[in-house]
């Protein structure tokens, strides 16, 4: 019976939590941060939310549409829309572009999930204790080189992954985020309520957002575009699948921009998190996996409270880097649950199992295999280069173009409640303004 009945989120505020926890993850904690310091502070944080406006937010909504509309996997929901709409078929490349990306970018990012899970253990147990920059180096430097290890964690992400997935939209994506989304908030409470008795948050708020207009250049407004692209979970399917659980009732413009307001408040929040301890402990500043396994462990394992800090912090990258894992298979596992005879079970342990074995592959890539496969890549940088440069910006621009061009334009203002001037606003954002801000992203990366 379950094959009949499409599921529902139970409520609104359950689908701003899982949309939002798709959203908000490893870019939020270790990207944004640094891109705002870097890169002109408070006048970056204004591009950011530009780009986010004009190219963010009608991406969002144009997935949701697409996905609510259809119903179904993003596959047959561009194929059914577009059939119905008389367009031509080939617009389902969208779907499959969207699913295939989130199944392929799940399979790496469950690794650095697996990193996640690693040190919040370590937190646990007190091993970063006084340890000094070096001995902080040779823990990642040796997990990175250990492929049983890697596995071990891999594998103990992927378990949780599939374990909330194939509860279903209700107990397991609802039931996730329902309790994770709050605790994270709650502990970057925590975190950021630390960094303002270290001393040095005046540092971290002027390093955040004194405003730098020379900092801007073109390449950093195509770097925000990129961002409010990548943040928001866009070009993966993700979004089309969680729109295909929702209701008639629900506000898409609103809903969006509740979204956006949750990713851009936890992003900031994890920069007044992080740089005041950065600072205080007088450590270099970096981005990315350095700055998230390096850097911090360095300056938990040499302050006062840093056990448990050090904790609270891991907690918080595991919980992030999990609602967004669960939304990357969704979209996969709705695919198999309604194409093939599989029950919910089976679809998820199915596609769990691939993308845990294609896992293997990229995170051989740190250790035995790391060889160049095709590009002069190897695996795991070949898996997120082809996916983030490829085809996220392909699937996102495929799906405002359908939205923008193909769905009927009354019924669309219709059902986004948009009247006269806002109607105009909405054709030319989405006809014009947004894709052409894709492509000049698409365009850039593959020239970088
Ligand atoms: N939106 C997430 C972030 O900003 O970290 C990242 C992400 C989530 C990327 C889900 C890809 C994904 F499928």
């Amino acid at each position: 019976m379950s094959k009949l009945t499409h599921a529902q989120w139970s409520s609104k505020m359950t689908f701003v939590l899982a949309a939002a926890g798709s959203a908000v993850g490893l870019g939020n904690i270790w990207k944004f941060p640094y891109m705002v310091g870097e890169s002109g502070g408070a006048a970056f944080v204004l591009i950011y939310l530009l780009c986010i406006g004009l190219i963010g937010m009608p991406i969002l909504v144009a997935e949701w549409l697409i996905g609510r509309r259809g119903q179904k996997n993003p596959i047959n929901a561009m194929a059914d829309l577009s059939r119905r709409g008389g367009h031509l078929p080939a617009w389902v490349l969208v779907g499959v572009s969207g699913v295939l990306g989130a199944f392929l970018i799940l399979s790496f990012y469950s690794v650095i999930g697996g990193w996640s899970l690693s040190y919040t253990l370590s937190a646990v147990t007190g091993t970063f204790s006084g340890l000094d920059a070096d001995a902080v180096g040779a823990i990642f430097g040796g997990l990175l080189g250990s492929p049983g290890l890697l596995l071990l964690w891999h594998s103990a992400f992927m378990v949780l992954v599939v374990w909330i997935v194939a509860r279903g939209v209700t107990k397991g994506l609802e039931g996730a985020v329902r309790t994770m989304m709050p605790a994270l908030v709650v502990l970057m409470l925590v975190l950021v309520g630390y960094g303002m008795t270290t001393g040095h948050f005046g540092e971290a708020l002027a390093f955040m957002f004194s405003p730098n207009w020379s900092a801007v250049s073109g390449e950093v407004v195509l770097a925000a575009m990129g961002q409010a692209f990548f943040t928001l979970s866009l070009g993966m399917g993700i979004m089309m699948a969680y729109g295909s659980y929702l209701g008639e009732e629900v506000n898409l413009l609103g809903t969006a921009r509740t979204v956006i307001i949750l990713d851009t408040a936890i992003a900031l929040l994890a920069g007044l998190a992080i740089f005041p301890i950065v600072f205080a402990n007088g450590l270099d500043l970096d981005s990315g996996p350095g700055l998230i396994f390096v850097t911090l462990p360095l300056a938990f394992g040499n302050m006062t409270g840093g056990t448990i800090l050090g904790l609270i912090f891991f907690l918080l990258l595991t919980f992030a880097a999990l609602t967004s894992a669960i939304s990357l298979l969704e979209p996969v596992v709705e695919f198999m649950e309604e194409r093939t005879p599989l029950s919910r079970v089976a679809a998820t342990l199915t596609s769990g199992v691939a993308v845990w074995a294609l896992g293997i592959a990229a995170l051989m890539s740190f250790n035995v295999w790391d060889v160049p496969v095709l590009l002069g890549l190897n695996v795991f940088d070949l898996l997120d280069t082809f996916t983030s440069k490829i085809l996220l910006p392909l699937t996102g621009l495929g799906a405002i173009l359908f939205a923008a061009w193909c769905l009927d334009r009354q019924g669309v203002a219709q059902e986004l409640g948009l009247t006269g001037g806002t109607e105009t606003l909405w054709v030319s954002v989405t006809r014009y303004v947004a894709p052409l801000g894709v492509i000049a992203v698409f365009v850039n990366s593959l020239m970088g």
